[in-house]
């Protein structure tokens, strides 16, 4: 446990007292105070399916995100997963359950004020309205962080025992048990949790933020959102669904500047290119996938690439390449000749390095956040991108960070399937067997020298690498 006290008070203010942290005059730094977002459900409701979505999600805008998951904590306190220890009447396993979870919230609070975090997620069942006081003063009242609760309301049987099924059978908790008698024990579970669930009520916590989502999406409520954090939370959740889909992401067929070795510009297929083309509308039309959409950029390679492709078609500028700006159209020998400087800055952090009067993989996720959005809201597509975006996408899907992102390998004429499974995405990798050149560009072992001898270049270094305006 960390240093604060879980139920002290360190802002002078009663817990009683119905204080608004909202208040910029309690919590002046309120625009840049953390947040932390509280799951409250019954189990297998979708809990960590959710926290672990939207972390994925939060960290790939660039917005520092960690779940804290409280029955990972329990599993370190005790060997003990049946369901008696869940019964409220068993005031010794009930003991252990609250300092497990006063643990994890401990460790969230400490890494949201001391490490840097922006957003914390606290992933239990939180089903009762003590408990979330108790989290909700502590955190709010104490520290003055913005907290926002999520309540996943489900009382679909069918979705409930598909959720048991996929993921809870298979949880550390049942590793030794049979199938049925792991399903028998954890309904049990649930009906101790019910016993005393109190779902959030739109009258009695109307000064709490929260949205509470009814059978997966089917409805939502949403009360007091405060700050951007929390509408990007509620956008999302709203444009999410769970149906069964596959996304297919290729690049486009070998172009005339990738012969050449040029990034960018906005050439033609070439001759291999062409051949990719006709072997990716074959493979799609083998795959027989169901209402399939086909998304490219408004680049010519793309188009030319998804034309045969019996489905409809959308072309996003938002999926163009990234803008290289002023070193569009030439190779990397000669960027390295003609600006040695801009060279080495970008080897040395790929993914905030902006080009000169172009883009950076940063600016590229913040131009296809909304394609994300949208790919969320869809089923079966096709994206027919470029390297750069391509990676970006990939990073989303398989929650890579921002130092893997730009040096994610993804080779011209291989198409990847991603499809979404309980707490993540499976990715198969499928060659289309035309060869194609190797665009892809290592991470250096060691960040390139400059003339110097230094890894920072000089000023003289500088200057003289000017680029022209
Ligand atoms: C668990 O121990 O698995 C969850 C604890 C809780 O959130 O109630």
């Amino acid at each position: 446990m960390g240093d604060s006290n879980i139920n002290g008070l360190t802002n002078g203010y009663s817990h009683d007292e119905m204080v608004d942290p909202r208040d910029p005059a309690l919590c002046p730094n309120l625009v840049m105070a953390p947040t932390v977002i509280v799951m409250v459900g019954l189990p297998a409701r979708g809990k960590t399916y959710i926290s672990k979505k939207l972390a994925r999600y939060l960290n790939w805008i660039g917005i520092n995100t960690r779940v804290f998951n409280v029955g990972e904590y329990r599993r370190q306190a005790t060997s003990d997963t049946l369901e008696d220890f869940f019964n409220p009447h068993n005031p010794k396993a009930e003991a252990v359950r609250k300092k497990c979870a006063q643990a994890a919230l401990e460790d969230m609070c400490r890494w949201l004020q001391n490490e840097e975090g922006e957003v914390g997620v606290f992933d239990a069942t939180n089903t009762t309205r003590a408990r979330r006081k108790m989290i909700y003063d502590h955190c709010a009242i104490d520290q003055c962080m913005r907290v926002f609760f999520v309540e996943s309301i489900c009382d679909d049987e069918e979705i409930i025992e598909a959720n048991i099924r996929e993921v809870k059978v298979t949880s550390p908790d049942y590793k030794d048990m049979n199938k049925d008698e792991a399903i028998t024990d954890f309904l049990q579970r649930i009906d101790h949790y019910q016993e005393n669930y109190v779902p959030l009520d739109e009258k009695c916590d109307k000064n709490y933020s929260f949205i509470k989502i009814f059978n997966q999406g089917e409805r939502f409520l949403v009360n007091k959102v405060a700050g951007h954090i929390q509408s990007r939370v509620v956008y999302y959740l709203m444009n999410i669904h769970v149906l069964p889909r596959t996304i297919y992401l290729t690049r486009h067929g070998e172009s005339e500047m990738n012969l050449q070795g040029r990034i960018g510009g906005d050439s033609d297929l070439s001759h291999r290119g062409k051949q990719f083309a006709n072997a990716l509308s074959k493979f799609v039309e083998e795959e027989k996938i169901e209402s399939l959409t086909v998304w490219t950029s408004q680049m010519k390679r793309t188009g030319q690439t998804a034309a045969g492709v019996r489905a409809p078609k959308m072309a996003w500028k938002a999926l163009n390449e990234i803008d290289a700006g002023v070193c569009e159209e030439m190779t990397y020998e000669e960027i390295q000749e003609k600006y040695p400087h801009e060279f080495a800055m970008r080897d040395q952090d790929k993914y905030h390095y902006r080009y000169p009067k172009g883009e950076s993989y940063q600016d590229l996720v913040a131009r296809l956040e909304p394609v994300i959005m949208e790919l969320e809201r869809q089923e079966n597509v096709l994206v027919v991108c470029h390297q750069a975006v391509a990676r970006c996408l990939l990073a989303y899907f398989l929650d890579k960070n921002a130092d893997e992102l730009p040096y994610l390998r993804v080779p011209l004429h291989t198409v990847v399937k991603l499809t979404p499974i309980a707490y993540g995405c499976l990715m198969e990798t499928i060659s289309l067997d035309v060869e194609a050149v190797n665009t892809h560009r290592d991470k250096p072992k060691s960040m390139t020298k400059c003339k110097s001898g230094s890894k920072v270049p000089t000023n003289e270094e500088l200057e003289a690498s000017q680029i022209p305006t």
